[in-house]
């Protein structure tokens, strides 16, 4: 057992979790709560995290509930200054919150563009950007891509080409923060019935559908990322740095 908490435990550590109220966001906070970690959450409504923040606290979380709206460029310094304020460090960013706008590319709205890019790659990096600035002796940078960075399907032009911008900026910051001790890696969730994606994912016959295109045969769920977030924020994964892991079951292997 100790070998396994040298590899993965976050004693001490402290982490932002952006996004943390529903689905994926939610799990990630829940694994780095259950690995020692204190954690801050993000939603548009700060109010809507208590019920998480009461479950984070018997696992010595302390919780940090914030507001964070990431069309506001503003706002991503102001949550990093929140947890400083809180905590005087940061040691683990998890870039959760994103935000899909599907329709025919031919009638896209640039609004909409707009908000997916300032919500799927601008906010990110000004996140990372205010994250990288307290990250004193060095830190873990995590952002959540999708398969669809990879996998090109209809009607998702402005959140796949967000999300494999996010995965290049994910490579460019590993280098450029490489030696300030700060690694940027970032986890690429294939489809996952999260509250919000359920509707998109329709019937239960077509999530039936989508999971005989999985090589693993199932959908993913939230909890199937917390392993890789442990390896990417853990001391396992002290040497990776600009890599996306892919979660998905095999789905981007095309081969089911
Ligand atoms: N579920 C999937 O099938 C799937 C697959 C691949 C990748 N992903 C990625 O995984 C992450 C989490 O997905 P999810 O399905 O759990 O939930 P989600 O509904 O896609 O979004 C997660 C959270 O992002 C926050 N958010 C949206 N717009 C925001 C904005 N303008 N400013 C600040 N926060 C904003 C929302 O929090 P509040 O409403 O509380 O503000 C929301 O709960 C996303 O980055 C998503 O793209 C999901």
């Amino acid at each position: 057992m100790a070998y396994l908490e040298e590899l993965f435990e976050l004693p001490g550590r402290v982490a932002l979790v952006t996004g943390a109220r529903q689905g994926v966001g939610r799990a990630l906070a829940l694994a780095l709560a259950r690995a020692g970690a204190r954690v801050a959450l993000t939603s548009r409504d700060a109010a809507s995290l208590r019920e998480l923040g009461r479950e984070l606290e018997p696992l010595g979380a302390e919780p940090l509930l914030l507001g964070l709206e990431l069309t506001d460029a503003a706002a991503p310094a102001r949550a990093v200054e929140a947890v400083i304020e809180r905590w005087g460090r940061l040691d683990v960013l998890v870039n959760n919150a994103g935000l899909s706008i599907r329709g025919p590319a031919v009638d896209y709205a640039v609004a909409e563009w707009d908000e997916v890019f300032a919500t799927n790659l601008r906010g990110p990096f000004l996140l990372a950007q205010a994250a990288a600035r307290a990250m004193g002796d060095g830190g873990r940078i995590v952002n959540v891509s999708s398969t669809y960075a990879r996998v090109a399907v209809a009607e998702r032009a402005a959140y796949a080409a967000s999300k494999a911008g996010l995965e290049q900026l994910t490579r460019a910051l590993a280098v450029e923060w490489a030696a300030r001790g700060i690694t940027v890696n970032a986890i690429a969730p294939g489809a996952t019935p999260t509250q919000t994606r359920r509707a998109v994912l329709g019937t239960a016959e077509a999530a039936r559908a989508r999971a005989a295109e999985i090589p693993l045969g199932r959908l993913g769920s939230a909890d199937d990322l917390a392993g890789a977030l442990l390896l990417l924020t853990g001391p396992a994964g002290a040497f990776i740095t600009g890599q996306t892991i892919v979660v998905d079951g095999g789905y981007t292997l095309g081969v089911a």
